[in-house]
């Protein structure tokens, strides 16, 4: 078999297709980079597209396995054309506001991949070990294949779970045995693979390899099924890793270096991010594994008998109009109105008015890693008027007016006074800590989190009820008539 086979003989077309492996890997690590920010990002990933594409075509045209060439092509173009087409007509048709769901279901897709490559190849792995006589599974080849088909299967599941929370069509279990159930589903797949490593026989049945299949499925279930509330960010980020380091087992399985970049490329950023996630909402990476936490949105603030105050358009378009320093604080709900425009149409109204703007920008605001900077990137916001979380707090105390728009769990003081809340201990943007406070949403519904916000009640807080783009419009006309 030629994953077994070490002794590649280089021939010129072997050479090329090396040379455009090390190509298309160049391409993905300036496209990765070029993401990291947002004048750059939208160019980026056509780089890291064309790295694919370039992998894909040369695949294609050099690959040659017992010196012949690929085969099946029309089966092959069949499916990159119906794939491509699909791909193409959902990310054209998907609002922007439903992007976190289409990355969910696309990166289960990459799971089902690594998962299927496994499941394929398990059974010529042991045909071609039988025919060289080897006595046990242990390989490295063997391995791959296992954690492939392992860490795939749990993120094909994981993420179709996730899209169902992000769609909010399925619920979250709240109930502490799962955790024990998880880390006996956890320590069941770890025991499958020692004995398929080490006690199967070779040439013997598949049964072993369906049985782990089947297990990697249902604990990508039970895994993601507690995760709720304002912690589905981190298990996001977490199984968009999964994907990268299943990948990159079949880049180790197939010799293939773009396979191996491309997988391990994703499964160290998406490492790097779940990082930085756990930071912003202040959990632990073993608490997710184990599902170990998830708001319970039984647990929450009492809002008591205080009262909400509302303010006119009138008298916010003044108090912004005669203010230094405002902050605006956008959220999920500015996304949903496609008010980004409008948005900054207000920043540039008051700039000219001599008011200093800049907007406050939570990690995990929204429903994606850098919700807001490209929803505001979209709207030609400066790059440097968006203040990091703990920057913007720094500078609460002298803020005149902090405008919350469309946010809601990113701005609620439980996570930092009531030991109860499932958000206690996440850190947030401290709006209460302003001056003044002016809360733009459609009612006083909850947030992602299911929680009440105490913001509301606040002494400080004035709300401003609509929707985020007529209530906008409004504001800016208002503005521009006083
Ligand atoms: P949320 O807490 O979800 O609150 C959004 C608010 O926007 C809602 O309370 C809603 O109130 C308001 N809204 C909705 N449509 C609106 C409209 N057309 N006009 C005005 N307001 C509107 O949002 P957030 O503060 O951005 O927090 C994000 C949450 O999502 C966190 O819990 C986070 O953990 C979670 N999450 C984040 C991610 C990432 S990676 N960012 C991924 C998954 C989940 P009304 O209905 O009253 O208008």
């Amino acid at each position: 078999m030629e994953t077994i086979n070490l002794l590649i003989q280089y021939t010129p077309e072997i050479s090329i297709l090396e040379m455009s492996y090390i190509l298309a890997s160049v391409l993905f690590i300036v496209g990765l980079k070029r993401l990291s920010h947002p004048d750059t990002a939208r160019n980026g990933n056509l780089w890291a597209a064309a790295g694919m594409g370039l992998a894909i075509l040369f695949t294609i045209l050099f690959h040659k396995k017992d010196e012949e060439s690929i085969g099946n092509i029309p089966w092959i173009i069949g499916a990159l054309a119906i794939g491509t087409a699909v791909g193409w007509v959902a990310a054209r048709k998907v609002k922007m506001t439903a992007m976190p769901q289409m990355v969910s279901i696309f990166n289960g897709m990459g799971g089902a991949c690594a998962a299927l490559i496994s499941l394929m190849e398990f059974p010529k792995l042991q045909e071609s070990l039988a025919v060289s006589g080897a006595s046990s599974m242990l390989h490295g080849e063997t391995l791959a294949i296992l954690f492939g088909l392992t860490i795939g299967g749990v993120s094909f599941a994981g993420s179709m779970i996730a899209f169902g929370k992000l769609d909010e069509k399925i619920g979250d279990i709240k109930a502490s045995w799962i955790r024990y159930l998880n880390l006996f589903f956890l320590l069941m797949l770890v025991v499958l693979v020692v004995i398929i490593m080490f006690k199967h026989p070779v040439g013997g049945d598949n049964i072993l390899i369906y049985l782990l299949t089947l297990l990697a499925l249902v604990y990508g279930v039970s895994f993601v099924m507690p995760i709720g509330g304002a912690d589905m960010p981190v298990v996001i980020s977490l199984l968009n890793s999964f994907t990268g380091i299943a990948a990159a087992c079949g880049g180790f399985l197939y010799n293939n270096q773009a396979m191996l970049t491309g997988g391990i490329l994703v499964g160290s950023s998406g490492t790097l991010l779940t990082i930085l996630m756990c930071k912003a909402m202040n959990r632990s990476l073993l608490n997710v594994i184990i599902g170990a936490f998830g708001g319970d949105a039984s647990a929450n603030a009492e809002a008591g008998d205080k009262t909400v105050k509302e303010i006119t358009l009138s008298d916010a378009a003044v108090l912004l109009s005669y203010s230094q320093k405002v902050l605006i604080v956008p959220g999920y709900g500015l996304a949903v109105a496609q008010a980004q425009h409008l948005c900054h149409e207000l920043d540039v109204l008051l700039t000219s008015k001599g008011v200093e703007v800049k907007y406050g920008i939570h990690p995990v605001a929204g429903r994606m890693p850098g919700h807001m900077n490209v929803l505001l990137a979209e709207a030609d916001v400066p790059y440097e008027k968006l203040l990091e979380m703990e920057e913007a707090n720094n500078e609460m105390q002298n803020t005149d007016v902090v405008i919350v728009i469309g946010a809601n769990d990113v701005v609620n003081p439980a996570a930092e006074d009531d030991a109860s809340s499932p958000i206690y201990g996440m850190p947030v943007i401290k709006a209460w800590e302003a001056k003044n406070v002016i809360v733009m949403k459609r009612s006083m519904a909850k947030g992602y989190a299911a929680i009440e916000n105490k913001l509301f009640y606040h002494p400080k807080n004035n709300m401003l009820f609509g929707d985020a783009k007529s209530t906008l419009q409004k504001l800016v006309a208002e503005i521009k008539n006083l």
